[in-house]
């Protein structure tokens, strides 16, 4: 029996970051973080709060005394429903995981999560599930600043276009009404500011390795995923 690890994937906005995670998960029998989803929820609350301006300005110390509240913090946790097993984001005892995919949320989550306090508010979750290994966590920050020392990194990177028109697809499967324009605007916007921010841009760490699957399916990034694991005599391979 080989000692679980931390598996860090890192890279842009709709990479299949997470597809490729749980994935991953599912092979290894891990736990899969979507990290994102968190960012996102804060987000969710800063809006239903009022705490976000229209020109995405935020009142940092009305959300840092928000989330801090010591009687009653807010709490985002991970459950897994249904008989595929997918796991779905609650925050403070409601399912939130469709709330927190709009379009609306895609525009101001970059904002929300460049603030320092919302990151400290995320890491010190995401350390907290990361203590007992065996997780795959997906994100931007995780090889580079959440979790350093993680035994496995991997960067995902694809073509711009070919990242709008899978976003574009996954939203129209949800019901969601948007142009490709849209999201490929949505999309180039994110990717400045999150490579852009202060705390924990968005850069593949030095000891990532890069992963483009711009013309590769899941089934391709299994294998070249089981190769690597191989090389490296990681998780039993
Ligand atoms: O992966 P996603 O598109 O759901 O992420 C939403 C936003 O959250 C993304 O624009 C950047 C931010 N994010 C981050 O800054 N750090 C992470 N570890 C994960 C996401």
């Amino acid at each position: 029996m080989t000692s679980p690890i931390i598996i860090a994937i890192d890279g842009y906005s709709s990479t299949g970051k997470s597809t490729f995670a749980k994935a991953i998960a599912k092979e290894l029998g891990y736990i899969y973080i979507d990290t994102g989803a968190m960012y996102r929820a804060v987000t969710l609350f800063a809006l239903r709060n009022g705490y976000v301006s229209k020109n995405n300005t935020i009142d940092t110390e009305s959300l840092r005394k928000a989330l801090s509240r010591a009687d009653n913090p807010v709490e985002i946790t991970f459950r897994t429903s249904g008989p595929g097993g997918i796991s779905e984001t609650w925050m403070d005892g409601e399912n939130v995981e469709g709330q927190i995919r709009t379009i609306e949320i895609s525009r101001v989550v970059s904002h929300v999560a460049a603030e320092p306090m919302v990151r400290q508010f995320v890491d010190r979750s995401l350390r907290a599930i990361g203590v007992r290994k065996g997780v795959v966590m997906d994100g931007r920050d995780i090889g580079t600043a959440v979790f350093p020392d993680a035994e496995l990194k991997i960067f995902m990177t694809a073509r711009p276009e070919v990242r709008a028109r899978r976003r574009y697809e996954e939203m129209h499967s949800r019901g969601y009404e948007t142009t490709y324009e849209e999201i490929l605007d949505n999309l180039s916007e994110r990717d400045y500011i999150d490579t852009h921010r202060r705390t924990a841009p968005l850069v593949r760490a030095a000891d990532a390795v890069l992963l483009d699957n711009s013309d590769m399916n899941v089934e391709d990034q299994m294998a070249w995923f089981r190769d690597l694991l191989r090389q490296r005599h990681l998780c039993g391979y």
